[in-house]
């Protein structure tokens, strides 16, 4: 992937932006979200971009923290035409380091320990130019501290304007120029007034209009996938009743009405009545044109005897394209034979902000990246074999946004607020083999799960929950007889990022009530287990498989 955004991709020529280059730090996203939240709209690119190729102009720009040295060989460096540019500059963290060392090395030295944790940022006043970036803070200013170089120098032409017991240049500004940098993280909640210098750069200091609101942004989106896909072009997407295919799905719908296509592939592993639901929910309630393709006893005959984890959800995957691939054949063929329909030109792809900032990474895409949740390459496939271009509307938003932007379209709460629905379904949550009786097992006592849950009003406190089929039988007693039966698996986590997730605490007499209602309401099934101890991720995941 290149590093930077095909022109037609931006929204530049309406939202001035604030540019934040990426040095790898754990937290630079957050900075675009502080950015947004302040209505600013902010991108972020690999710190190593050339900014020749920048298509547009950015109003300011940020440098991220990073968990390199500056002394490290093969650390990454900014492009030092940045300081030709004429825009603000604001250093954080690793960033400031590096504003410093470009213009004398000396002015940074190597760390020996790492400094973390909270600081009282003690703030000075200076003059009037100097003092725009922490105006309004006050004195001192709670931060928290995460570095390891440390500046030990002030760099030509700059003046401290802030300090802690630790770090004499806590904050430092060019006395003419507008450049600025903070040891500190002002991205990060622990440092509670971190979004008003946030502000203070962005808005006063470069000037960036606050006008980054959703409402604009759908219009803009409608308005920019009727240039790129024109009068006549047809675009098909695969949508699964999640909400980031439905929101775009539904920016489709509005921008071009039926000419975009929606396949509904129904592989048997979806949850109890889902499919019907998300048939209701987009082809009745949000007048999507949808397409659902039935095919349970496909998926289910092709995963008959097959154990391995990998091995089904690539059973899976193939699946669903050799299905998807059809469909898209057989709307091409149909729009061939319509006197007023173009081409299929176009693939819709529901990819959010956070893939994108992955694989634009200057490191590349990380090892963390889980390959195997894109379907089996389906986007390489339909660009590839079936010379599709990519349409990607959310491509630029996080999923509060897309969240957001759901609301505004009329898309029910229960959809916007639904769990992550892995796309190998409930399959990855039967272990072992999957067959038709376990599969019913598995949706019933699902059902039963949920239900309670949202009846409880703590669904929302959760982040993803459902009971899976454990491979093995057990014994249990009911009325006078001895069954064996099925063991039923009940997860729950709570997780921010879904990279580390913890099990959630249940109130117990609403675990031991739903335990008693799938026993005694699901055939076949003997025991119910709630999983605390593995659900913790690391080591473990938050599917079974
Ligand atoms: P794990 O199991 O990796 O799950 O801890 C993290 C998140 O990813 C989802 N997940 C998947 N989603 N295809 C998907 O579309 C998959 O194969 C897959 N495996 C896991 C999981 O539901 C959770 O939200």
């Amino acid at each position: 992937m290149t590093a930077t955004l095909p022109e037609a991709e931006l929204p530049h020529n309406k939202f001035d932006t604030i540019l934040v280059l990426d040095f790898g730090s754990q937290t630079s996203h957050l900075i675009l979200r502080r950015l947004r939240g302040l209505n600013v709209y902010a991108e972020m690119l690999p710190c190593t971009t050339k900014l020749a190729d920048l298509p547009f102009k950015p109003k300011g720009i940020i440098l991220s923290g990073g968990p390199s040295s500056v002394y490290d060989e093969g650390s990454p460096h900014v492009d030092s035409a940045i300081f030709d540019l004429g825009v603000p500059i604001l250093g954080i963290c690793y960033g400031c380091q590096e504003l410093a060392w470009q213009m004398n090395s000396a002015n940074v030295a190597r760390g020996e320990a790492r400094e973390y944790g909270h600081a009282d940022v003690t703030i000075h006043k200076v003059d009037a130019h100097v003092d725009r970036l922490f105006a309004g803070l006050g004195d001192v200013m709670h931060a928290y501290m995460s570095h390891f170089d440390k500046l030990v120098k002030l760099p030509e032409g700059f003046v401290v304007v802030a300090s802690t017991a630790n770090s004499e240049f806590a904050g430092i500004a060019h006395q003419s120029k507008n450049i600025f940098g903070v040891q500190f993280h002002p991205e990060l909640e622990h440092t509670p007034r971190g979004s008003e210098l946030l502000r203070n750069f962005s808005v006063d200091i470069c000037g960036a209009n606050p006008s980054w609101v959703m409402g604009d942004f759908v219009q803009q989106e409608i308005a920019r996938i009727r240039h790129l896909v024109g009068d006549r072009a047809q675009v098909i997407g695969a949508v699964s009743g999640g909400v980031d295919s439905t929101v775009a799905a539904k920016l489709m719908k509005e921008a071009i009405g039926d000419r975009f296509h929606a396949v509904l592939v129904d592989n048997g592993l979806m949850r109890l009545n889902e499919c019907a639901q998300v048939k209701a929910t987009l082809s009745e309630h949000l007048g999507i044109n949808l397409t659902v393709v039935g095919a349970a006893d496909l998926f289910l005959g092709r995963l008959a005897g097959v154990l391995e984890p990998e091995k089904k959800r690539k059973i899976i995957g193939s699946t669903f394209i050799d299905l998807f691939e059809k469909e898209a054949e057989r709307i091409e063929k149909e729009a061939e034979n319509t006197p007023n329909a173009g081409k299929v030109e176009w693939f819709l792809q529901g990819t959010l902000y956070p893939d994108v900032i992955e694989s634009l990474s200057f490191k590349g895409p990380s090892a963390t990246i889980k390959t195997h949740h894109n379907v089996g390459g389906l986007p390489e496939r339909m660009m590839n074999g079936q010379g599709l271009r990519l349409l990607e509307p959310l491509r630029l938003l996080f999923k509060d946004e897309v969240r957001e932007i759901g609301r505004s379209l009329n898309i029910h709460r229960d959809l916007i607020m639904r769990h992550p629905f892995p796309g190998p379904g409930i399959g990855i949550r039967i272990l072992g083999e999957v067959t038709p009786e376990r599969v019913e097992i598995a949706r019933k006592a699902d059902h039963i799960y949920i239900s309670a849950i949202r009846e409880a009003g703590i669904y929302d406190q959760m982040s993803q929950a459902y009971a899976g089929v454990d491979t093995n039988k057990a014994v249990g007693v009911m009325g006078d007889t001895r069954v064996y039966g099925y063991i039923i698996i009940l997860r729950a986590v709570t997780t921010s990022d879904f990279m580390s997730a913890e099990a959630f605490e249940f109130p117990w007499a609403l675990l031991q009530k739903i335990a008693r209602t799938i026993v005694n309401s699901v055939d076949g099934v003997a025991r119910v287990t709630y999983d605390l101890n593995s659900t913790s991720k690391p080591p473990g995941t938050i599917e079974l498989e």
